[in-house]
């Protein structure tokens, strides 16, 4: 058994051995954080060779996989391989639609294949650990990696953490096509104050139990092997000296075997938040607070062994980091052979090849979120049309790629211009109109967003009249939303709302399509354009994905994961918030609610919210009883019927609202939903399941508990449901 073997390598390790592998170095490039100075990488190296490094990142490609392994395996003492981490986010090098995207599939089969198809091309070019899936919940479009998480809801967002777990390490994780993977930011990092990247976190317990921890729950529940701390403070504690969340939650409460590593110089950023006073307490906090790994901070490998030595820190506490991190070595087979990943005949036949291409196709069509459809603009006839293409990311085969895809090359997407070509039958004339950035926009540089060149906007106005259609692709550019990408205006970017409104003045027929990490503020386009298309960044096969939605060769089925604002000034907003004690009383001339006097608290468009080619009708609701106890199992079922003439596929949702508990519960909490394919016409009777399980939350008595009391169910199409009904629940246990 492993534990064995894992047991046996530790009692012949030398302490510094024992430091070593919780040490994790970049490689030689500036990507994911600075590479290191110039002359540090003999350094590194010969660290290597003296067996004080036990994982090293952003090294890619199996020649320089094999390389550093070499090393470690060859030359180093007791030979121990290396775990090779990369930000394997959305794909490798054929790259999925970005995270939030494939969240509005609501489709976790889609979802986990994707993450398949990026872990395979990322163990064929030597990679064996991914730091994703990120998990965290956001409420706040301000904040740049809502782009890299799966939106606004803890259930929806449990589901997809599990998918992309069990996509990455399918069920054998010693396969050299599968890659270990690591739930990410624990915990707290998507509420940061005013979505400003690693900001400030202050939640209390409630949102922190029932709302931040339940996806990295799911994920370890999935297998995730490793998870990885965050930037922020919680509560007063940063997240990598926080023992509360490692040792007591995750170590403790769910009993975790797998080893958490820091994030990026987190070890050493608790001295800025006034949390150690030197790399020397830094590392006493990090390892008495559970972090196993130290990636880019040196302080394990500077001072561990002396806090030992010193009595400071007990040898326990770093031989259980240690055989947690053996122990995911041996998992991976690393100890049999440590070049398993790196074979250059797999990574030229895995990575890029048609089968992955289809795979990402497939997920991006299902990302597509229609808006907004007026007098069916959408789908447009194949032939026939002079069709007007406008936008700076029209013709871009960058942009859709996203952030997050640093393996990926530039350029490399297919673009709306290319997707509608494919189509033959209508004449496309492309402007751009206006650039979206001015400068080289560049993954480690701030992307600029203020551009002033409105030279094209009159060739686009000029392109756009008479014509029987246009198409404006608009939105945001790849690298305007992830890591330190926090924007305090969510506004269409730069001079973009002006060749809107300029074109639409000349021609009312316009589709838009919306390019974007995050939810924009897009009330002029809803006010006056008939057709809007929420595309995102659909990764390598995104203008096809586009144009097969345009020409109604996929009728779009995707649905919002994350709210739209009207207006930045209602950030954080959210389908499940709590009631206030002056909720909206509809008193014409009432002043003492809770509100604002220059903006309704409603958004745009509402969680779960997506449109399609067809419409569809939900009808007679009814529940198997009206009360249940304890276990017993309350059945839901509604009627469900396309009443259009296309067939199509809705994501039907069930909510709850729990009226009175211990601590006061969301006005509605998304529990169930399924997706059902429907002919027009077709009338399909759902059933759905409500038990104690998806009543539970986390109580006033510090448990997972369902309370006794008085239950609503809400089902519709969104979270702005249509049909209701209620029910009793007695829990006889507590
Ligand atoms: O995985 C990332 C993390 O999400 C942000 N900081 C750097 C890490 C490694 O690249």
């Amino acid at each position: 058994p492993i534990t064995t073997k894992v047991d046996s390598l530790l009692a012949i390790m030398t302490l510094e051995e024992k430091v070593g592998q919780m040490n994790q170095y970049n490689g030689f490039w500036n990507v994911t954080g600075p590479a290191p100075k110039e002359g540090d990488a003999a350094a590194r190296y010969d660290d290597l060779r003296n067996g004080r490094v036990g994982s090293m990142l952003n090294v890619t490609g199996v020649e320089e996989v094999r390389k550093v392994q070499k090393i470690a395996v060859e030359e180093s003492r007791l030979g121990i391989p290396l775990i090779i981490g990369f930000d394997v986010i959305h794909g490798y090098k054929t790259i999925s639609p970005i995270p939030l995207a494939e969240a509005a599939s609501w489709n976790m089969e889609l979802i986990r294949r994707s993450a398949e198809v990026a872990a395979r091309e990322a163990a064929a070019s030597g990679i064996n650990w991914t730091f994703a899936p990120m998990v965290d919940i956001s409420r706040d479009a301000r904040w740049g990696r809502v782009m890299e998480g799966a939106g606004e809801d803890p259930y929806l967002g449990s589901l997809i953490a599990a998918a992309r777990v069990t996509g990455f390490q399918g069920d054998d994780l010693s396969s050299p096509l599968t890659i270990a993977a690591c739930a990410k930011h624990f915990a707290g990092y998507g509420f940061s104050e005013a979505g400003r990247d690693y900001n400030t976190v202050d939640v209390g317990t409630s949102t922190l139990y029932n709302t931040i921890l339940p996806p990295f729950k799911a994920a370890k529940e999935a297998g995730v092997r490793t998870f990885m701390n965050s930037f922020n403070i919680l509560n007063g504690i940063p997240a990598t000296g926080n023992a509360l969340l490692q040792r007591d939650i995750l170590k403790g409460d769910w009993d975790f075997s797998g080893f958490v590593v820091s994030d990026w110089g987190t070890i050493d950023e608790m001295i800025s938040h006034g949390y150690a006073k030197d790399g020397k307490d830094a590392a006493l906090k990090a390892i008495k607070a559970g972090s196993d790994m130290d990636m880019e901070s040196y302080h394990y490998l500077n001072h561990l062994k002396e806090l030992v030595e010193n009595g400071a820190v007990k040898e326990g506490l770093i031989d259980d980091a240690v055989r947690r991190i053996l122990r995911l070595k041996f998992e991976l087979g690393l100890f049999d052979d440590p070049y398993k990943y790196c074979d250059p005949e797999r990574e030229q036949e895995i990575v890029g090849s048609d089968e992955h291409h289809a795979a990402v196709l497939e997920m991006a069509k299902n990302s597509i979120v229609l808006l907004k459809n007026e007098n069916d603009l959408l789908p447009l006839k194949k032939e026939g049309l002079n069709i007007a293409l406008i936008g700076p990311l029209a013709d871009d085969k960058t942009s859709p790629l996203g952030n997050w895809r640093i393996a990926a090359d530039d350029s490399t997407a297919v673009s709306v211009l290319e997707g509608l070509n494919a189509y033959d039958g209508n004449r496309i004339t492309h402007r751009q109109g206006v650039k979206l950035i001015e400068g080289t926009p560049s993954f480690t540089r701030e992307t600029l967003i203020n551009t002033t060149d409105r030279s094209g906007i009159s060739q686009a106005v000029a392109a756009a009249r008479g014509k029987d259609a246009v198409i404006m692709v608009l939105g945001e550019h790849g690298f305007l939303s992830g890591e330190a990408r926090s924007r305090a205006s969510l506004d269409l970017p730069g001079l973009q709302q002006e060749l809107l409104e300029a074109v639409y003045k000349v021609n009312k027929n316009v589709i838009l399509v919306l390019m974007n990490g995050r939810p924009l503020t897009i009330n002029w386009a809803d006010k006056n354009i008939p057709a809007i298309v929420e595309a995102w960044q659909l990764g390598s096969e995104s203008g096809h994905a586009i144009a097969q939605v345009l020409y109604g060769d996929h009728t779009p089925s995707g649905k919002l994961p994350m709210t739209f604002p009207k207006d930045v000034g209602q950030l954080p907003l959210y389908y499940n918030y709590m009631n206030t004690g002056r909720p909206n009383t509809n008193n014409p001339g009432e002043v003492f609610w809770s509100h604002y006097i220059d903006m309704e608290n409603t958004p745009l468009y509402p969680f779960g919210h997506g449109l399609s080619y067809t419409s569809f009708k939900y009808d007679k609701l009814k529940i198997s009883k009206d009360s249940i106890q304890d276990e017993e199992v309350l059945e839901v079922s509604f009627e469900l019927t396309n009443t259009g003439e296309r067939t199509g596929t809705e994501t039907a949702q069930l909510y709850i609202r729990d009226h009175v508990a211990s601590r006061t519960r969301p006005v509605k909490e998304l529990k169930k939903f399924m997706q059902v394919i429907l002919k027009p016409g077709e009338t399909q009777t759902i059933i759905m399941t409500i038990s104690e399980e998806d009543l539970a939350f986390y109580t006033d008595h510090n448990r997972w508990q369902a309370e006794t009391g008085n239950f609503s169910i809400f089902i519709g199409g969104s979270s702005e449901t249509s049909l209701d009904t209620s029910f009793y629940y007695k829990n006889n246990i507590f």
